[in-house]
């Protein structure tokens, strides 16, 4: 084994009086200097970002390099946290100590670690949801050693700006949440937006995203947009008060276990019909969150306006033609018509599971 050095350099004010002039503000100080042969632990993911998808398995990286000067491993602790949207506080996941393992809340019986050696502190997760999006902390505690490694999980999906039935600018940031969830997506993070402008995603009306932030992404500036003169960029309306301050959303969603399609009918519908109409064909009447994965994840085309969950009527174009959104592809939408009126179809969704 080679031996650690340590040094230690007391410096009190009585016995460095001339020291404690030149230099006030180490007087009264004691300085402790603590020399080793560099960290003997650390820790660290081989890739900063993992992507994914909903439903499928994922493993985040973390391997442990312990000095091999250190006696082996009396008792490692290893320790998953999941950081907050607004990276504020830390969630606990998962941890293990010897044989004894915990995980917690939503990750209960969907995590646990790779272990492909005894220093691998990967995570796998199971069954990824739309909520497990985010960073992760890896902490891995060995005695007084310490090290950490942040990986983020990144999903494949769409981005979508949403706003209910009720109309525009209605919306807390509690509401906004219960908005997304209601169509089978979660609020988007800045991150997830900031990919959705670089894509194309141009948008004149401000939404909650999962910090608590409202923005909007504009690709052509114009007046009413914040100004013809500005640069295409995100406009950020800053933090906002979750309680009472009213917005639009920007929802993400992921790929979904389930079969989205538009339900052949002989005749028009009313919004009521429509809903029975799918459940009398073994499903439900879809949410917008499924539509918009449909279009931009499996490519759904269908030049026909239905009804969604929400009551809104939308149809999805991914070959822009005459007649059907001719100049891109995009989710068309007819807005939140009366519900009694007899003159759309219906999209429908089959959970697989
Ligand atoms: C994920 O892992 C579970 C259990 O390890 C397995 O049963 C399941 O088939 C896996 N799912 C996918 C999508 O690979």
């Amino acid at each position: 084994m080679i031996p650690v050095l340590i040094c230690v350099l007391i410096s009190l004010s009585a016995a460095a009086s001339d020291l404690g002039t030149l230099y006030p503000e180490l007087e009264h100080s004691r300085t402790i200097y603590i020399t080793e042969n560099g960290p003997q632990l650390s820790v660290v993911a081989e890739q900063p970002k993992v992507v994914s998808r909903r439903g499928a398995n994922v493993t985040l990286p973390c391997k442990i390099q312990r000095d091999q000067s250190l006696a082996p491993s009396r008792r490692m602790r290893i320790k998953w946290t999941k950081l907050t949207s607004d990276y504020l506080t830390e969630v606990d996941v998962f941890v293990a100590m010897d044989y004894h393992k915990r995980s917690y809340g939503s990750f209960h019986g969907r995590v646990h670690l790779q272990g492909s050696s005894p220093m691998d502190a990967s995570l796998v997760i199971t069954d990824i949801t739309l909520e497990d999006y985010g960073r992760y902390k890896c902490e891995v505690i060995d005695g007084l050693e310490d090290g950490t490694a942040v990986v983020s999980l990144d999903l494949e999906g769409v981005v979508f700006p949403y706003f209910p039935r009720l109309g525009r600018y209605n919306l807390n940031f509690y509401d906004a949440e219960r908005a997304c969830h209601n169509q089978d997506a979660i609020v988007a993070s800045i991150d997830q937006l900031y990919d959705a402008w670089q894509e194309g995603m141009d948008w004149c009306n401000a939404g909650w995203l999962s910090d608590g932030s409202v923005q909007y992404p504009v690709i052509t500036p114009r007046e009413p947009c914040g100004g013809k003169n500005m640069v295409p960029g995100i406009r950020n309306y800053g933090q906002r008060d979750k309680d009472r301050n009213h917005y639009d959303v920007f929802c993400f969603t992921s790929y979904y276990k389930g079969r989205f399609y538009y339900l052949i009918h002989p005749s028009k519908l009313t919004y009521d019909e429509a809903v029975r109409a799918c459940q009398k064909d073994g499903a439900q009447i879809a949410k917008v969150g499924q539509m918009y994965a449909a279009w931009k994840l499996l490519g759904f085309d269908r030049c026909d306006a239905g009804w969604l969950a929400d009551g809104s009527v939308r149809y999805p174009i991914s070959n822009p033609r005459r007649r059907c959104s001719p100049t891109e592809a995009a989710v068309r939408f007819n807005g939140f018509p009366d519900k009694k009126h007899k003159l759309y179809g219906a999209y429908c969704f089959k959970s697989l599971n």
